[in-house]
């Protein structure tokens, strides 16, 4: 009984310190001073099981891919290419400034890391404390697809078949 109280002690302790030194503002909240290893860690493992653990049950509705796709390239054009670049499009200067710095979408690393129906969650819900907005309570289910399997798409096209694209589906559609 007695360690049990001294372990309840020692928890106690630790707890009244983490919130004094919050308290007392020396923590660094700025983005130019990353995290320690074992937080990016932590945060990483905390980020990829939630987005694994909310998507398993996500089966993609019976769309037209290449239709949904193609209508999501203005889309894209105007909202995630300042983070995430585009075929023959560097990202904008300020996302050299997010900490997390948003993935290079072209490279195809993202696109082997997750599935579909993970990509349309990410999408459709953001990430919280990163700067990757929740396009959900702005945009159609259709339209979070076609995000979805356009982001799957990009590391494929060269910067001519994006601009082509683009130039077709903007002659017909605007955002
Ligand atoms: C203001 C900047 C910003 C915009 C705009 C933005 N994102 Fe992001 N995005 C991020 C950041 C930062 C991350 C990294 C989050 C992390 O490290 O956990 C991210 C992560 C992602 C991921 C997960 C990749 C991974 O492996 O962590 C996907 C997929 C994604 N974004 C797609 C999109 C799409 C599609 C759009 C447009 C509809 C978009 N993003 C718009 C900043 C942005």
């Amino acid at each position: 009984m007695k360690s049990v109280g001294i372990a309840i002690i020692i928890v106690f302790v630790i707890a009244a310190g983490v919130l004094l030194y919050a308290w007392t503002g020396r923590y660094h909240i700025g983005a130019t001073v990353p995290h320690w290893d074992l937080t990016s860690k932590f945060i990483e493992m905390v980020r990829d099981r939630s987005i694994v653990s909310h998507s398993e049950d996500i089966r993609m509705p019976d769309l037209d891919k290449a239709d949904v796709r193609s209508r999501a390239l203005p889309h894209y054009q105007e909202m995630c290419r300042y983070c995430h670049g585009a075929p023959g499009y560097a990202p904008s200067e300020f996302a050299a400034g997010l900490y997390p710095s948003p993935p290079e979408m072209t490279d195809g690393h993202l696109q082997e890391e997750w599935n579909s129906a993970r990509i349309y969650w990410i999408i459709k819900h953001g990430i919280k404390m990163t700067g990757m907005p929740a396009f959900g309570p702005t945009h159609s289910e259709k339209e979070l697809w076609g995000l979805a399997a356009l982001t799957e798409q990009i590391p494929r096209m060269t910067p001519d078949q994006y601009e082509q694209a683009l130039e077709q589906i903007s002659s017909g559609h605007g955002h």
